[in-house]
């Protein structure tokens, strides 16, 4: 028996009873709020905006607002960072399918030759800190998979979630990408009581290195490992009938407890390796050192997720000290309890959907512990083959201490 169908049969076996995520929102295409229909059909005439080019790849959530990227693949996309008004879409007719409201406003959004601060052009991942901040990672790109222009510089964009102003625009230099680099993640390290000493960790998971962004210092600089690359054998996928390769090294980061000397570990994996690794924030906080050949060790091999456990976004959960992260190659979300070995017994197909949860591509934790999962048909949308007619984009939704009950990510289980 391969070590994949040992996974199959584990998650069947283990989760006949449990409580699988909810199908919360879902989409053939995303539509938006426009301020006038006017405005929406003259777009429509003009291919500013071509409906089936917007594709969503992020979600974050802050209070009623669930945020979605829309990164300008290829042309016609009208607005790359939106939110979800979460009370307004339980009361409006379509409550499956909400409209989209482009943040913090439509001229911040939209591709003119007016740019400003605000300007979001191309944005990927993004998170939301401690202290009522949205983080936004945006590539600048438009019409990425045609007519290639970078519009801005690759960027961090600040937004105060309370005021919906920006704090903060900070351009990654030049110096520090590679004439290849691709970033599509970010996580923030920052606590409430240190919200000006905040860190960024960007991943650039074509360049294989790690920037690191210091808000209080407003700088930058570019950490390089071994462990950010891929395996060379891992690079094949096969999702929903597409076969593709892919190079993308270092993607899904996450940070764990912090531990008594306020260090905390970041687990890290690329998306073409089974591997999970940890490295200290302290190392990563440390310009000189975590590039000087002394630091190499600091870089520790976890373990192994289990067979084709390709992953993008990853996350961690507080409480139950668990990870969770994507299994875009099975279609679903996988859980580890970090407190155990890493291995094919504690590393689980949690929930798993050959429709619903085509190419899971973000995953976040609420303030209430809940798990968000977004999944689309990027694969499909990349090589030329989403169906005009199905149902392209989903959310879903789970309470995390159900979705773990009863499988070897709780800490309970026998
Ligand atoms: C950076 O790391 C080096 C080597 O461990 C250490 O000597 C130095 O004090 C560190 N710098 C900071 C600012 O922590």
């Amino acid at each position: 028996m391969t070590k994949l169908a040992v996974i199959v049969i584990i998650s069947i076996f283990l989760c006949v009873d449990c409580l699988k995520l909810e199908e919360k929102f879902s989409w053939v295409n995303v539509e938006f709020n426009w301020p006038s229909e006017k405005d929406h059909q003259s777009a429509l005439a003009n291919k500013q905006y071509i409906p089936e080019n917007n594709v969503i790849v992020g979600l974050e959530k802050w209070k009623n607002k669930l945020f979605v990227t829309i990164p300008r693949w290829r042309a016609g996309v009208i607005s790359g960072l939106n939110y979800i008004d979460l009370a307004q879409s339980e009361m409006s007719e379509n409550k499956m399918s909400p409209k989209l409201n482009p943040y913090p406003s439509w001229e911040a959004n939209l591709l003119s030759n007016k740019l400003s601060k605000s300007s979001i052009i191309s944005p990927f991942r993004m998170q939301v800190d401690e202290c009522d901040r949205l983080w936004v990672l945006d590539t600048g790109f438009d019409d990425f998979l045609g007519a290639f222009k970078q519009v801005t510089p690759n960027a961090i964009v600040v937004f105060d979630l309370k005021t919906d102003k920006l704090i903060a625009r900070y351009e990654i230099p030049k110096s520090q990408l590679k004439e290849d680099s691709f970033m599509p993640n970010l996580i923030v390290d920052t606590s409430k009581k240190s919200c000006n000493k905040a860190f960024a960790y960007v991943a650039d998971s074509i360049g294989f290195a790690i920037i690191v962004f210091s808000l209080h210092e407003k700088k930058s600089w570019r950490v390089k490992h071994n462990f950010f690359h891929i395996d060379p054998m891992m690079g094949t996928f096969s999702v929903a009938d597409v076969m593709f390769s892919w190079r993308d090294g270092i993607f899904g980061m996450a940070l764990g407890h912090v531990n008594p000397d306020s260090s905390r570990n970041m687990y890290f994996h690329s998306m073409i390796s089974n591997e999970e690794f940890v490295v200290s924030n302290k190392v990563l906080q440390n310009e000189t050192y975590c590039n000087d050949p002394s630091s190499y060790d600091e870089y520790k091999l976890i373990g192994n997720r289990g067979l084709d456990s390709h992953s993008t976004s990853e996350v961690f959960d507080e409480a139950t000290s668990v990870l969770f992260y994507t299994l875009i190659s099975h279609n679903g979300i996988g859980c580890w309890n970090t407190m155990k070995p890493l291995n094919y017994d504690n590393a689980i197909l949690m929930d798993a959907d050959d429709v619903a949860m085509v190419f899971p591509n973000d995953i976040k934790i609420d303030a209430d512990r809940n798990l968000w999962v977004l999944t689309d048909r990027l694969p499909q949308y990349i090589y030329g083959k989403l169906n005009a007619k199905d149902v392209n984009y989903r959310i879903l939704v789970g309470r995390i201490d159900d979705l773990i009950k009863d499988t070897p990510c709780d800490k309970n289980f026998m």
